[in-house]
């Protein structure tokens, strides 16, 4: 199928969309590659092999699909009727909540406006069922999956949902933990006290599942790019200078206080022990009409926080190790990355730890969380805390 590859009004590339194969195989024309995502206007620049450059178009468009380790997939698979994610990748024109690419059929009369799923509500009830229930044995129909979340990213179980005209994602823990959601609202709840920019989480219930739910952060003027597209055709050198190459950029293409902002997501990964910061977990906003690039994004998926990997009844395993560009490293040595630490007015965490484990109380009857596992989550968020504290009287 001839079609041309969008960013929302503005054409980038007439290609050849092979329907069976759920990729592109051919570039007629390239019209403007500003308009491209990042990664491939890069690839672009610096690549004069066509064939590698169509490689990489086809990949990217292949990365916007559910990835293959999303959690219980054969599930979902199985719920949608379906054989592989790449498979919806089309069905919607591979429109999504988190950019505004999409791939218009070359002789198709159609306007982003009609088809966005920013502006244009669309039935969400049968993928949030086949992606989150349970015990569910849903077979959805084929109407069902022209939605957002044929084009979401991460591990986690998930599903875009409308509510009151705005576009919520919810996200489920992974396999059987229950505490990804609660780790996201305590993220918030730092973040609110501390002044940080950052997405709210609040919980939710979908049926006998316990979700966490944040509002989109992007509009039909914006896109996510994440640092792993931004970073991806920069020089690697040691990781310190991996993250001031990757503040100067910030900084060179206008954002302000690009380095307060990411040493704020560091310290949120230290205080709530954030082992996920990976390139694809941070990123920069951008105006997809303009292509300036607007500001750091709200600090997102918090969620792999608190040893929530280690956790054991019996044993007390704490994982002192969160993500630093291509490294993982100790929190104590991230932390370091924070220039000026008594920026910090700590005392608005008092009380944090309290709230916290009143609200992993008030759901137990869902969760049935320990009141062990509670105690020992409160001690380690605690801990943290007065880690940091020790840093800023340090610093004073
Ligand atoms: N509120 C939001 N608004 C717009 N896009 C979002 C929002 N939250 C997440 N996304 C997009 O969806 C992707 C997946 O979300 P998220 O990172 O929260 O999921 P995850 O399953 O926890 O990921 P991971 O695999 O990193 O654990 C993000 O990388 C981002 O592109
Ligand atoms: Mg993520």
């Amino acid at each position: 199928m001839k079609c041309i590859l969008m960013n929302k009004n503005t054409e980038i590339a007439v290609l050849d969309y092979n329907e069976i194969l759920h990729g592109f195989d051919r570039i007629y024309e390239i019209i403007d590659i500003n308009y491209a995502p990042l990664i491939l206007k890069n690839y672009y620049e610096e690549e004069n092999d066509s064939l590698v450059f169509l490689n990489k178009l086809d990949e990217w468009f292949k990365g916007r699909g559910i990835p293959s380790w999303r959690d219980k997939l054969d599930l979902l698979l199985h719920r949608l009727n379906i054989t592989t994610p790449t498979e919806l990748l089309d069905k919607a024109f591979g429109l999504s909540l988190s950019d505004q690419y999409w791939i218009k059929p070359y002789d198709l009369k159609i306007n982003y406006d009609d088809i966005n799923f920013f502006d244009n509500d669309f039935d969400y009830s049968e993928f949030m069922e086949a992606s989150l229930s349970l015990n569910s044995k849903i077979i959805t129909s084929g109407k069902s999956l022209k939605t957002p979340n044929n084009t979401t990213d991460g591990m986690l179980k998930k599903a875009w949902i409308i509510d009151g005209g705005t576009r919520y994602l919810l996200k489920g823990g992974y396999k059987n933990e229950i505490l990804q959601p609660f780790n996201e609202v305590l993220a918030s709840m730092i973040c609110e006290r501390l002044g940080f920019d950052h997405v709210t989480y609040t919980l939710d219930t979908y049926k006998d599942l316990v979700v966490s739910k944040c509002p989109c952060f992007i509009n039909r003027d914006t896109e996510l790019i994440t640092a792993y597209q931004i970073r991806n055709n920069m020089k690697r050198n040691d990781n310190i200078e991996d993250y001031e190459d990757y503040i100067k950029v910030l900084e060179e293409e206008g954002i302000k206080n690009a380095r307060i902002k990411l040493e704020n997501m560091f310290i949120l990964d230290f205080l709530i022990m954030n082992e996920d910061r990976h390139l694809n977990n941070f990123g920069i906003i951008r105006d997809v009409n303009t292509l300036k690039w607007l500001d750091v994004a709200p600090i997102f998926d918090n969620g792999m926080a608190l040893n929530i990997e280690y956790y054991d009844e019996n044993e007390v395993m704490i994982s002192g190790h969160g993500r630093f560009f291509y490294e993982v490293k100790p929190f104590d040595e991230i932390i370091k990355v924070v220039k000026n630490p008594k920026r910090i007015d700590i005392t608005k965490l008092d009380g944090v730890v309290e709230e916290f484990d009143e609200l992993l109380h008030k759901y137990q009857y869902i969760t049935h969380i320990s009141d062990e596992r509670i105690l020992r989550l409160c001690i380690l968020l605690n801990r943290q805390i007065n880690k940091l504290k020790e840093i800023i009287k340090k610093d004073s």
